[in-house]
């Protein structure tokens, strides 16, 4: 079962001058509703969510959202107020609710995310689900697992933290990730040490794989199964450019949008596994997060540098292609 760890919340600086109570609070944004003419007119004037309402108030009174619902006779002091309506004003401009609180909860866990890194989505949740599938299926194994594009580590941390569960029976798993960013990098490293693997991933800079620059690097692993995992940006140009505000004004371009109709990231990282395999005697399985419209190609580049290869898509939850396992 999955388990939420309330998110920490900011040392509390606020004074006791007292403000409105956290009913009128949601009522002075619900009674606007109420009273005008229509919901258009609503939603320009006053556009923030019920639900990110509630987050906001729980966030700032250092409290779980359902103690906003069970409490609404209590009082805000001034500044929680101040805080509050600054915090609407940013959702009001479409700034995601992750960014304003610098968390977002992925897989049962709680991670930092800032402007550098992607909010990790929930259908991503189904790589860390087919990768754990993969694990508890290979029996005393020595495996690596390799997550490119790590973003604010998500993936290989949640992989990593499902892994100290003792029904994985592999003998060694080693983890790595990848990312060109940074600033994202940092963000992942402060993410591990706070869900206690950090000990477990080694975190690399640089372009895709280029990490392991030489098939040697892969070799010198000394692992019988390579698992490589990869929410690269993968969005064309029409649906980058088709995306709600939140996320065009917000997130970072680098990890959304990819040339070649949302493809050129994918096609490189083919160019280094075929590269960096070309010697390499174990089995290989690759996980791939896609846009539900890249199936047929996706399968088109994958023939054209692994043709051997078997090639298996997944739906989402929405019924979506979501997942490309390729395996040879
Ligand atoms: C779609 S985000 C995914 C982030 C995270 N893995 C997740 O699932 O939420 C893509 C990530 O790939 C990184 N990235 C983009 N181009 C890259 C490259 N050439 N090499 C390595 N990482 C790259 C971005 O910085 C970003 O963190």
């Amino acid at each position: 079962m999955k388990f939420v760890k309330h998110i920490k919340y900011k040392k509390n600086t606020t004074t006791c001058t007292s403000g409105s109570r956290i009913s009128d609070f949601l009522f002075s944004y619900s009674a606007r509703k109420k009273n005008l003419l229509s919901e258009m007119t609503y939603k320009k004037l006053n556009n923030i969510d019920h639900l990110d309402l509630e987050i906001l108030i729980a966030y700032v009174i250092k409290k779980p959202r359902e103690f906003v619902l069970a409490h609404p006779e209590r009082q805000l002091t001034q500044k929680q107020e101040l805080i509050i309506k600054n915090y609407v004003k940013r959702r009001q401009n479409k700034e995601p609710i992750a960014y304003i609180i610098g968390h977002k909860e992925f897989y049962g866990l709680d991670f930092e995310v800032n402007k550098h890194t992607l909010i990790p989505r929930p259908e991503t949740e189904m790589i860390v689900d087919e990768t754990l599938g993969l694990l508890r299926s290979m029996l005393r194994n020595k495996t690596a697992v390799i997550d490119v594009g790590t973003g604010s580590g998500n993936i290989i941390i949640s992989i990593a933290n499902q892994t100290k569960d003792l029904r994985i029976t592999n003998y060694e798993l080693q983890f790595f990730a990848t990312d060109i960013s940074k600033s994202a990098l940092n963000i992942a490293k402060k993410n591990a040490k706070e869900h206690h693997v950090d000990k477990k991933i080694k975190f690399l800079w640089g372009n895709l794989l280029k990490p392991f620059p030489e098939p040697k690097k892969l070799t010198e692993l000394n692992v019988n199964n390579l698992i490589i995992v990869a929410n690269l940006p993968y969005l064309s140009e029409k649906i980058y450019k088709e995306s709600p505000k939140d996320v065009q004004n917000f997130e970072p371009k680098s990890a959304l949008y990819s040339d070649n109709k949302g493809l050129a990231h994918y096609e490189k990282l083919f160019q280094q596994i075929k590269l960096l395999i070309a010697s390499y005697q174990s089995s290989v399985t690759i996980f791939l997060e896609i846009s539900p419209e890249q199936k047929n190609k996706i399968q088109t580049l994958v023939k054209k540098y692994f043709p051997k290869a078997e090639i298996k898509f997944k739906k989402d939850l929405a019924s979506k292609w979501r997942v490309c396992v390729i395996s040879f």
